[in-house]
């Protein structure tokens, strides 16, 4: 068998990126999302592409009896994880927060926070057992600097960077490294649609500038899984040359597609 690695919200943007990218190095997958035929997908591309196995496990992270049930059902060496990539998360609305909804904040704290909390506690429980292992983390822009309208998403990722770092304090001394990736504006996802409830209008908000790409981000997350195992890379902050801060966009027209 391979080295294994499990990245959730694998049906679409970074985590799908992220699949090929380690799949082309011959990583053996597992890949969760919601949507299992996105999954079934992804699956037989990878399977047919490159010389890898890929076991799907659909569930919904906010949900701490699915996780558990998905994960204990791995069998054999499936849950002998490598390298754990924490992935799936959301924004909903971008509201001053007076006007916010209150569920959209519910979903992004139960996903972004509690979702990340629930598969990690599981698998970091099996990577000490075996005294090895890596647990990336996507965080975002979004957990090191505040933006208007992004109240709760921000607050979630800030969490997200709080728990990397406290992860690293419990865990470095077990044989785990811990890092994450910290990217701003990422394009070839959902990411704004999902955020504008499909408002294609409203999430058509990289045709001014060019943001990341997800392979740039799923590139990033391969970098610090690469590293030798005297290195652990803390955090890769990374924006598109054309954003700055996430307050800071030059938003002056594509100048690289
Ligand atoms: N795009 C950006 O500008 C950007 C910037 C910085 C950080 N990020 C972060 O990058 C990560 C990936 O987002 P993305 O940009 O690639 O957006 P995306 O294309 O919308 O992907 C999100 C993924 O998360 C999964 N997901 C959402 N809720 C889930 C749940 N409850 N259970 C299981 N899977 C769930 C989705 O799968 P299903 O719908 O199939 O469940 C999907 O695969 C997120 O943590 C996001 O906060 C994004």
């Amino acid at each position: 068998m391979n080295q294994i690695v499990f990245i959730t919200g694998a049906t679409s943007g970074i985590g799908a990126a992220t699949s090929h990218v380690f799949a082309k190095k011959g990583f053996d997958l597992v890949i969760n999302g919601r949507r299992v035929k996105k999954l079934d997908k992804l699956k037989s591309k990878l399977e047919s592409k490159y010389a890898v196995k890929v076991k799907t496990l659909p569930f919904d992270v906010q949900n701490k009896k699915e996780v558990k049930k998905a994960f204990k059902s791995l069998k054999g060496d499936w849950q002998k994880v490598d390298i754990l990539v924490n992935n799936a998360g959301l924004a909903k609305g971008k509201d001053s927060f007076e006007k916010c909804n209150v569920e959209d904040w519910e979903t992004m704290v139960q996903t972004n926070v509690m979702g990340l909390l629930y598969v990690s506690r599981l698998v970091a429980e099996q990577m000490v057992k075996r005294g090895k292992g890596h647990i990336i983390n996507v965080c975002s822009s979004a957990g090191h600097e505040v933006y208007p309208g992004g109240n709760v998403y921000c607050a979630s990722k800030f969490a997200v960077d709080a728990l990397t770092k406290s992860m690293r304090l419990d865990l470095y001394s077990k044989g785990l490294k811990i890092s994450q990736v910290s990217p701003g504006h990422v394009e070839e996802t959902e990411f704004a649609l999902t955020r504008f409830e499909g408002d294609k209008q409203k999430a058509n908000i990289y045709s001014d500038f060019n943001p990341l790409t997800s392979k740039d981000v799923g590139k990033a997350i391969y970098y610090i899984a690469s590293q030798p195992a005297h290195v652990n890379i803390q955090d890769i902050v990374m924006f598109g040359s054309m954003q700055a801060s996430n307050n800071h966009i030059d938003r002056s027209g594509r100048k690289f597609n």
